[in-house]
């Protein structure tokens, strides 16, 4: 059998599972769910859902990883005793497999958006004009080649494996992206316009409350925290025995959300920015006129009224943020990667290039059927996939999962933990609150 992995330290960790989790989500998709759906109203139930389903769904998740030391189906497997929930458990990991496939499908082609945008930029300044022009214009070729590319950089990193590969882009890239993201906002709110965003951005109109709104806002908690696809169920397996996963889950949620508020805190005020400078957002009814692309009107926007330095800024950004994707992409692409790494025993390597093949394969599907699968895909996968899969994570753990075998695996990292609050809240809370607030939103929904 092959050595696995594991992360190096506690640091490495924090940083690698904040990796994943801070991403497109954070600051694309976020800002964009927040403008579109009434502003603070948006951000507070987003920010309660954070709190009172995506943290217990994280830790669950984290720790059913670190008892199996495997790929997610295993690991599901590893935690019944009957040979019926067994089976069950196989279904959500490969369910967790395909859902996690299909949003690295379409998350390549948006990655591949911001490597376009970065090297615009980098063309201008050279005056190349066409190519800046072709690579910030929607269209196939173009979509094409940068989905490609950032596939090719996803594989290429997976690869490399845990220590090599994700844990050091990740320790280097991070702490970067922050300070970057502050010294924009720093700049924009000196702007005319910000003040308006920032009010948007900060005092809910609750007219928006509606099922849509807590639908949408629950599928970005459990996006943007990587959850319901086994992507931390396998983080968790590369986590050591006697890390405190209560803590260490507490701290990648808090990281993860920042990130997303502080990118509201740019996105929105850009949005008022740009739209004061004479940029068309809104349409006559008041709605956004095209939220996919918003974070590529509005910050490109933004950099214009910075003359020559918005030209490195635009490209210190959109590399960032690339990189800040793919710190996702590679957890994505981890999943299946390990598994069919594992299960079939094929080189790493190997199963890398046929399973990113596969999933590149179905990106060209989505980009030449773009505005027919597009949003479906983003909807089926994270509005309702990760949810429900994430309920079934939380089921596992609070029913079939042996309550005596469960406080054996948290007690090797904290002896004292039958006595914190912890356990005296979260497993009841997983069995019985998780399953029903998110068997309720889902159904809302629908109904
Ligand atoms: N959390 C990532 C982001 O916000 C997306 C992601 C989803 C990563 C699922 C891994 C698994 O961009």
């Amino acid at each position: 059998m092959q050595q696995r992995g594991q992360f190096s330290s506690r640091l490495g960790f924090i940083l690698a599972a904040a990796g994943s989790a801070v991403g497109l989500g954070n600051i694309w998709g976020f800002p964009t769910q927040t403008a579109s759906n009434g502003g603070a109203a948006f951000l507070l139930i987003y920010l309660a859902l954070i709190f009172v389903l995506a943290y217990p769904v994280l830790c669950a998740e984290l720790l059913i990883g670190r008892h199996g030391q495997s790929n997610p189906v295993a690991s599901m497997q590893l935690i019944c005793s009957h040979r019926s929930t067994r089976k069950a458990a196989t279904l959500v990991g490969l369910a967790g497999m395909i859902t996690v496939s299909g949003i690295l499908s379409f998350y390549a082609i948006v990655a591949g958006w911001m490597i376009a945008f970065m090297g615009e930029p980098l063309a201008l300044m050279v005056g190349a004009e066409q190519p800046a022009n072709w690579m910030t214009s929607f269209g196939v070729g173009r979509n094409l080649l940068f989905t490609a590319i950032f596939m090719l950089f996803t594989i290429w990193v997976v690869n490399a494996g845990v220590k090599e590969g994700i844990e050091k882009w990740s320790r280097r890239l991070m702490p970067a992206l922050l300070v970057l993201l502050l010294l924009l906002i720093g700049y924009l709110l000196t702007q005319e316009g910000a003040a308006d965003g920032l009010k948007a951005y900060l005092v809910p109109d609750w007219s928006h409350l509606s099922p849509e709104l807590l639908l949408k806002a629950m599928g970005q908690s459990f996006f943007s925290l990587s959850l319901g696809v086994g992507t931390m169920m396998i983080y968790g397996s590369y986590l050591s025995r006697d890390e405190n996963l209560p803590k260490l889950a507490a701290q990648v949620t808090l990281v993860d959300t920042g990130v997303a508020v502080l990118a509201g805190m740019l996105i929105m005020p850009a949005m008022y920015v740009a739209l004061h400078n004479g940029v068309e957002i809104f349409d006559a009814n008041g709605a956004l006129i095209s939220s996919g692309d918003l974070v590529f009107q509005v910050l490109p926007a933004l950099f214009d009224t910075m003359g020559s330095a918005g030209l490195i800024a635009a490209t210190v950004f959109f590399l960032l943020m690339s990189i800040a994707a793919l710190t996702s992409s590679i957890s994505m692409l981890e999943v299946p990667v390990a598994y069919v790494a594992e299960r079939f025993a094929l080189p790493r390597a190997k199963a890398g290039y046929l399973v990113g093949g596969a999933i590149m394969a179905f990106s060209v599907l989505v980009i030449f059927n773009f505005g027919f699968l597009f949003g479906k895909v983003i909807s089926i996968t994270t509005e309702y996939a990760q949810p429900l899969i994430g309920l079934m994570f939380a089921v596992f753990t609070g029913w079939v999962w042996k309550r005596n075998r469960l406080l054996n695996e948290l007690r090797q990292s904290n002896p004292e933990i039958e006595q914190g609050l912890f356990w005296k809240i979260w497993p009841t809370y997983v069995k019985f609150i998780c399953p029903l607030l998110i068997g309720a939103v889902v159904l809302q929904s629908l109904m």
